[in-house]
């Protein structure tokens, strides 16, 4: 018998922002579309971890590099919103 025991991921995230709150619904979207999608506006350029355009600050919670860590630089706090997904709810600031 073999029993599910995957690390306790949240199903759809909320992600607070710009004083909004928005959930996570689409797990193929990354943070950035997802952010897109409910008129987040988001300085971007290669979209693909390269850049760092897309940079924000992580204040709270928990997120994943679903194709691996992104090659531009990333400050503590910091996050790429074009690779990434939440985990758990977040909490992020937009510059
Ligand atoms: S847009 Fe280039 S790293 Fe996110």
């Amino acid at each position: 018998m073999s029993a599910s025991t995957k690390p306790s991921i949240q199903l759809t995230p909320t992600i607070t922002v710009q004083g909004k709150q928005i959930c996570f619904k689409d797990t193929k979207q990354t943070l950035l579309e997802c952010l897109e999608s409910n008129n987040v506006k988001v300085d971007y350029h290669c979209r693909d971890g390269f850049c760092g355009a897309c940079r924000v600050t992580l204040a709270a919670g928990e997120i994943s590099y679903p194709k691996g860590e992104p090659l531009a630089f990333v400050g503590e706090n910091e996050i790429l919103p074009c690779c990434c997904v939440p985990v758990t709810d977040i909490n992020i600031k937009i510059d």
